[in-house]
């Protein structure tokens, strides 16, 4: 159980940073996809409220990572002396980025300073079929950005040991996923989504039928709500197999992951209107961008959560995840074929 069962859907991120101040002020909080419209600024907004000393803000455009910036600056002017706020330039699309983000971070960690909380929130939802641009692999892009650009750039932190040793609280990695994960398991045998649907396993198949509009293809068979129902279910993995191995550790560090709700963002920016459509008749209630953030904050702030058994969160509380994202044998396997995408073995033994 959470600490504060009250919280709910309306809950807000400035609320849970103000009960968790003392889990805020004085630490060292990285958090991907900034964006002035985006649940990364609420995010952020949410956390500076409560004077963290560094706020790392990572994303791939350069002025709406300056604009949520001068958001804060604004709003919470104490900020020019209490939080340093750094920008650091990320696609999570290509992995040299990625690799020089984690350089730059390093430099900025000077004096031995490490990450207290990384929110992994960067994702996108495509509708057309897009390849990742650098590494030749030719990875679909959704499943290249949500999933193995923040496997990457997680195990490069956490490789380059940036992330906070005990004493307690342990430092928390913080991945947001979807309520969408629930639309596909990780199709191992297509990940790319580009074999003919006869030719993949029953058990990797995505929901059928898939809800009204979300049942729409482009010509040549992408669909971009089932890449992004895999990516996030790759993102739940991905926080269970960190949790296996981190968790109880010597350095002690916390993995979760949740749903945000729904929130008007800049996420559906490409997608077909009757697309859009369908999620106003599957959702009643669409949260604000401050309500949108505060199961991320819980997340990765709430005690409680070190006591007891939780992977996934919903509106503020402990929830359950599909089967098909809780599965062990799955996470595994996911971070095997995410290495051998990588090319690089990450061990977590070590940590
Ligand atoms: N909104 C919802 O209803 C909803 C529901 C369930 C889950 N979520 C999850 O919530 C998280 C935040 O999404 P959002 O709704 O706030 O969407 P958003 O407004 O589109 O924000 C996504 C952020 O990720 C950034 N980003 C995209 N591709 C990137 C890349 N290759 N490298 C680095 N950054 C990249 C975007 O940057 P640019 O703007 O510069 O492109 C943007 O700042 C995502 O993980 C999403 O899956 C959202």
């Amino acid at each position: 159980m959470t600490s504060h069962p009250e919280f709910n859907e309306r809950t807000t991120g400035t609320e849970v940073a103000s009960v968790f101040a003392d889990q805020i002020r004085g630490k060292t909080i990285l958090i991907t996809g900034i964006s002035p419209k985006g649940i990364g600024a609420s995010t952020a907004l949410a956390f500076a409220s409560q004077s963290p000393a560094l706020l790392i803000l990572a994303s791939r455009t350069k002025s709406k990572l300056e604009a949520v910036a001068e958001q804060i600056r604004t709003k919470f002017p104490s900020c020019h002396t209490n939080t340093r706020i750094e920008l650091v330039s990320l696609d999570l699309s290509s992995q040299s980025s990625i690799r020089q983000a984690v350089t730059d971070i390093t430099r900025l960690l000077i004096g031995g300073n490490k990450l207290d909380i990384l929110i992994n929130n960067a994702a996108i939802n495509t509708t057309t079929r897009q390849t990742t641009p650098d590494d030749g692999l030719g990875l679909e892009l959704t499943f290249g950005t949500n999933h193995i650009g923040t496997f990457l750039f997680t195990n490069l932190l956490l490789r380059n040991n940036l992330l906070s040793p005990p004493p307690p609280p342990p430092a928390r990695i913080i991945t947001v996923s979807s309520a969408g994960h629930r639309l596909s398991p990780m199709r191992f045998s297509d990940y790319n989504f580009s074999h003919p649907e006869k030719e993949v396993p029953a058990e990797e198949d995505y929901l059928k039928p898939l809800p009204g509009a979300f049942a729409k293809c482009t010509e040549d068979g992408y669909n971009g709500m089932v890449t992004y129902g895999q990516s996030k279910t790759a993102n739940i993995l991905f926080t269970l197999y960190l949790q296996k191995r981190l968790k109880g550790r010597r350095r002690g560090v916390g993995a979760y992951s949740l749903h945000p709700g729904t929130i008007e963002t800049e996420l559906g920016r490409d997608q077909d209107p009757e697309v859009k459509q369908e999620f106003h008749k599957i959702e009643a209630y669409w949260k604000s961008l401050d309500e949108g953030c505060a199961t991320t904050m819980v997340a990765a702030l709430d005690p409680a959560l070190d006591e007891t058994k939780g992977l996934y969160l919903v509106d503020c509380q402990i929830s359950d995840p599909h089967p098909h994202a809780q599965d062990e044998v799955a996470a595994e396997r996911l971070w095997k074929l995410s290495e051998e995408i990588v090319g690089e073995k990450f061990t977590l033994e070590d940590f």
